[in-house]
C-alpha cells in the first residue's frame, strides 16, 4: 500500500471547496504518455493553476499501471523542482469496479471515480457507497455519477431519461457519501458530442450546438447546495484544431464540441472540474500532422512529439486562464 500522500498529491476535498467559493473549476486532465504530462505540469506551473491528472483504465492499459505512477511521482518531483506548490490529484477517471477503485487507491491515487451509471439506480447506490467506504478510509475522494452521457444512446434528444434526474441527486449523495457528482446535461465523450441534425449552422457554415441543460444543472444544485458537481465530456473540441487536422491531410467530419461560453458559464457555477481529453488529442494530432506534411523527411519523434506538445501546453494555459478560470488559484 503506498498512500498518495507519500507521492505528494492532494486529495480533490480543499481544490473543490476553493473552486466553489471561488466560483472557478478545477480542470482534469487526462495523459497517457510523456508528452501530454510535460504539457499538464508545465502548463499549469506557468498558469498557477490547480489540476486533476486523471488516467483511465484505457490509459493503465496503455502505458502501464505501474509507469503511470510513477510518472505522476516524477511530476510532483517536477513541480517542486520548479519551486512551485501548484496541487494536484491523481485521479482514476471511469473506475467501473470496486476491484479497480481498490487497486488505485492502494498504489497511490488520490480520488477515484466510480462509474455506475450504467447500472440500475440501486446497484449504483451499492457499488459508489462500497466505493466509497474504502476510499474515505483512507483519505481519498470519490466521485460519482448520476444519468448517462449523451451521445451513448442512439437518439439523444428523445430518451430523456440519459439525462441526470435531478430528484434522484439528494438521495444519491445521501445514500453513497460521495464527494463530488458527474451529472448528464448534453455532453458527450470525443469529438463528435451533437449528430448535424441536432444544430443549426452560422454564417461560416460551423455547426452551432444546443445549449447544454442549465435548467438541470440548476435544479440539482438547488437540491444539493454546495456541493460539487462534475462535467465529463467537456472538450470545445476547438475548431481551429480541427481545421488545421483536415487540412493536412486527416479527416474528421461534423466534429462539434460544447462553446467555451457555455463552460465559463458552468464554471462559475457548482461544477468544480471540467474534464478534457479530446481537445488536447486534436492539438496534438494537428501539430504532429503539420510536421508530417511539411517535413515528410522527418524521423525523429521529438520533432513531432516536441511541437505536439508545445501546442497541448499551450491550449492548457489558455484553458486554465480563459475558459475554467482556474490560472492564479493555486
Ligand atoms: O472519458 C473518456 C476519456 O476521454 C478517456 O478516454 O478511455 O480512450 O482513455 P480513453
Ligand atoms: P472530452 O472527450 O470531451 O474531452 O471528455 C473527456 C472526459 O470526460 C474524460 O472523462
Ligand atoms: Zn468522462
Amino acid at each position: 500500500m503506498i498512500h498518495y500522500k507519500e507521492l505528494g498529491l492532494v486529495s480533490t476535498k480543499e481544490m473543490f471547496a476553493k473552486a466553489m467559493a471561488g466560483k472557478y473549476a478545477i480542470p482534469a486532465y487526462n495523459f497517457n504518455n510523456m508528452e501530454q504530462l510535460q504539457a499538464i505540469v508545465l502548463g499549469c506551473i506557468e498558469s498557477q493553476s490547480p489540476f486533476i491528472l486523471q488516467v483511465s483504465s484505457g490509459a493503465r492499459k496503455y502505458a502501464n499501471a505501474t509507469l503511470l505512477r510513477y510518472m505522476a511521482m516524477g511530476a510532483a518531483a517536477m513541480i517542486k523542482d520548479a519551486k512551485s506548490n501548484v496541487p494536484f490529484a491523481l485521479h482514476l477517471d471511469h473506475g467501473d469496479t470496486f476491484d479497480l477503485c481498490k487497486n488505485c487507491i492502494e498504489s497511490g491515487f488520490s480520488s477515484v471515480m466510480i462509474d455506475g451509471s450504467h447500472h440500475s439506480y440501486d446497484e449504483n447506490v451499492r457499488l459508489t457507497k462500497q466505493v466509497v467506504e474504502f476510499a474515505h478510509s483512507h483519505g481519498v475522494t470519490v466521485e460519482g455519477e448520476l444519468g448517462v452521457l449523451a451521445g451513448i444512446e442512439d437518439d439523444v434528444v428523445a430518451a430523456k431519461s440519459i439525462y441526470t434526474q435531478p430528484e434522484q441527486v439528494e438521495d444519491f449523495v445521501k445514500k453513497t457519501g460521495v464527494d463530488s457528482l458527474a451529472i448528464s446535461i448534453g455532453t458527450s465523450h470525443g469529438a463528435t458530442k451533437f449528430k448535424p441534425e441536432q444544430c443549426t449552422r452560422n454564417e461560416k457554415g460551423i455547426l452551432v450546438p444546443p445549449e447544454l441543460r442549465f435548467d438541470i444543472l440548476e435544479e440539482c444544485e438547488r437540491r444539493i447546495p454546495g456541493f460539487p458537481i462534475v462535467l465529463h465530456g467537456a472538450s470545445s473540441v476547438v475548431p481551429e484544431y480541427v481545421e488545421t487536422i483536415n487540412k493536412y491531410g486527416g479527416k474528421l467530419k461534423d466534429a462539434v464540441g460544447i462553446p467555451e461560453e457555455q463552460l465559463r458559464r458552468a464554471a462559475r457555477s457548482a461544477v468544480c472540474k471540467i474534464n478534457i481529453d479530446s481537445d488536447g488529442r486534436l492539438a496534438m494530432t494537428g501539430a504532429i500532422r503539420k510536421v508530417f506534411a511539411e517535413n515528410p523527411s522527418e524521423f525523429d519523434p521529438r520533432k513531432y512529439l516536441g511541437p505536439a506538445r508545445d501546442e497541448l501546453k499551450k491550449l492548457i494555459m489558455y484553458k486554465n486562464r480563459e475558459v475554467l478560470g482556474s490560472a492564479g488559484k493555486a
